[in-house]
């Protein structure tokens, strides 16, 4: 949460971190601002709302080319001009831009104050910058280090100084922070998005460690002032992908680009030869996938429910016993860690804290934890060391939609690696394959039939509470399509399993209370029709997601995708469940790329 991006160079640094803000934005939109120092003072700008109303009031120039910026998803202190990043200290001097929460801060803050320092915010970044700003006769990287050494708590920082304009001082612990390399000029952010299209290559900050950014080059030491070594990754892709193009919304480009992300999930990674996936990344040979007793899959939000759909599918294709768990429960419940279990930890950004945690808790204990991300070198990618990537290109609306779809393909591939390794039969192996190279195409006919979907989103958009359901597998589905319309329509949707509706939900059920139930043609069809009745006969109307072939009666309204294999239809299921979620909050003119209180990337606790 929050984005800082912060750039030393020849150039003026303005349009630059202008960029990096609008590119960084999903991370947090409360406020915005940035400082740019020349000529010994500090320009600061900044800005309640989002990173438009910042440009609205900036000047058409700042001179300087260092400088600091960050778009704001407050923590500490309302979201206000003045509790808007960047912060200074007394003297207005020293810039500092905070990704994070300084625990510790209250204490500082009295300490400080008791010393008369007057504040001028709510936040706990001030602390920071009124600490670095009390060591002038030192150089900057020292001063950092120094109010670092009194801090306890999060960060991912870039801190700019008048006096001493050659360097950026960048610190993390906890925050992501990326440097950027230019020809001559240098970049900090805290996600390499914000850098494509400037920075060659990259190198990422590890926890407790600092770095003086200049122009010519980069230094990064432990705080202790222990130099380290820092490999540079090419930075790739396509600044184009952050580009909304001539959709209305991030989101609804992101949905039209998953057959696309499909296929770069699936690329190179099934093997006709031998009827099974290769995913060469998860590094393990056949007799240690044989070993594997137990498959624990953790993650946060949709990358969880995508979690349950994995599980769901090592279990039929494996017949390992597999299971998925939000990844804060997980980490608090002290859970007892197994060799022969197989952690997997799913996350679109790479960043979110909850799943960090839970892995380190594993490997704390011994555990082996494999990564299923979409961000390149992200944190998660890093602490996990092997894994799958997906591929599925940058991902910028808040809510998950073609991230959620490649992972789900990603999970289909390793139940298939690990189904062939034990009993899944090279014909059944076949079919999967057969079946997951006709996806993007299915997929793509699903997004061509959008409109067909206009009844199901108005019967939704005109009510204040929707009941998703589904059985098994497509219980997942129903949660992951009540979270999307939640998420950005803000109606209360809730998913149950269907089989439960009769023990409780069965009492909200009114005729004005719209029941989307997932169903499939499969073996549990037939249930499915029992729960429509009963719904019915309480005057609920039913909307139904479906598949092709499959007659449901007294039915208000309902879409039908292809067939396809029947592992594969929760992947299709889901596709008119995102469309719907976005049509309704367009009706109802909501913010769909950044809904309210939400950010892309949740780095906080
Ligand atoms: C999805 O629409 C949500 N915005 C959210 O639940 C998200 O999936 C969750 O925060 C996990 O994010 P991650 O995949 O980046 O770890």
């Amino acid at each position: 949460m929050c984005g800082i991006v912060a750039y030393v160079g020849a150039r003026p640094a303005l349009p630059l971190l202008v960029e990096g803000l609008r590119r960084l934005e999903y991370r947090g939109y409360d406020s915005a601002g940035l400082a740019i120092a020349e000529g010994g003072t500090l320009a600061v700008h900044k800005r309640k709302g989002k990173v438009r109303e910042l440009e609205s009031t900036l000047p058409a120039q700042v001179p300087g080319s260092v400088g600091v910026a960050h778009t704001r998803w407050a923590t500490h202190g309302e979201p206000s001009d003045l509790n808007a990043h960047p912060h200074t200290d007394a003297a207005g001097r020293i810039g500092v831009v905070h990704n994070g929460i300084i625990e510790n801060a209250a204490e500082l803050r009295r300490r400080l104050e008791g010393e008369g320092v007057v504040f001028r915010s709510q936040t706990d970044t001030e602390v920071l910058a009124h600490l670095i700003g009390r060591r002038p006769e030192s150089s900057l990287v020292e001063a950092v280090c120094a109010a670092l050494a009194l801090v306890k708590g999060a960060y991912g920082l870039a801190v700019i100084d008048a006096d001493r304009p050659g360097a950026i001082i960048a610190a993390r612990n906890g925050g992501p922070v990326v440097i950027g390399v230019g020809d001559d000029e240098m970049f900090v952010a805290s996600d390499a998005v914000a850098l494509m299209g400037h920075a060659r290559s990259v190198a990422h900050l590890d926890d407790g460690e600092v770095a003086e950014v200049r122009a010519d080059g980069f230094t990064v030491m432990t705080l202790e002032g222990a130099e380290t070594f820092k490999a540079l990754q090419a930075l790739e892709g396509d600044a184009g992908g952050l580009d909304k193009g001539d959709f209305s919304h991030f989101m609804r480009k992101e949905i039209a680009e998953q057959p696309e992300a499909v296929r770069r999930t699936l690329l190179g990674r099934l093997d006709h030869r031998f009827q099974t996936a290769h995913l060469g990344g998860i590094e393990l040979a056949a007799r240690e996938m044989l070993d594997i007793r137990r498959v624990k899959i953790l993650g946060c939000g949709s990358a969880f429910y995508a979690g349950v759909v994995g599980a769901h599918l090592i279990e039929q294709l494996a017949r390992i016993p597999a299971q998925a768990e939000p990844a804060a429960e997980f980490r608090y419940r002290n859970p007892v860690v197994e060799q022969d279990t197989l952690y997997v930890a799913v996350s679109q950004s790479g960043e979110t804290f909850d799943t960090l945690a839970a892995i380190q808790e594993v490997k704390r204990k011994g555990g082996r934890v494999l990564g299923v991300i979409n961000a390149i070198g992200s944190t998660i990618a890093r602490e996990c060391g092997r894994g799958v990537y997906l591929h599925a290109g940058p991902e910028v609306a808040v809510v998950s939609t073609k991230t959620f779809t490649s992972t789900v393909v990603a999970f289909c591939l390793l139940a298939l690696q690990l189904g062939r390794v034990r009993d899944l039969s090279s014909a059944h192996g076949q079919r999967l394959l057969a079946g997951l190279s006709l996806l993007p195409d299915q997929i793509q006919s699903i997004v061509d039939r959008e409109a067909e979907l206009a009844p199901i989103a108005a019967r939704l958009a005109a009510s204040e509470h929707a009941y998703f359901l589904g059985r098994t597998v497509s219980h997942a589905i129903a949660m992951e399509g009540a979270l999307k319309l939640k998420e950005i329509s803000y109606l209360h949707a809730e998913a149950y399993a269907a089989s439960e509706l009769k023990h409780g939900p069965l009492a909200l059920i009114t005729p004005h209370t719209p029941v989307l139930i997932v169903a499939p043609d499969d073996d549990l069809l037939a249930k499915n029709r029992s729960t429509i009745a009963e719904v019915r006969t309480r005057q609920g109307p039913v909307l139904a997601v479906t598949q092709d072939g499959v007659d449901l009666e007294d039915v208000e309204a309902s879409f039908a995708v292809p067939r396809c294999e029947p592992e594969l239809a929760p992947l299709l299921l889901n596709i008119p469940l995102q469309l719907l979620a976005y049509q309704v909050a367009s009706a109802l003119g909501r913010d769909i790329d950044q809904p309210r209180n939400l950010a892309k990337s949740v780095t906080v606790e």
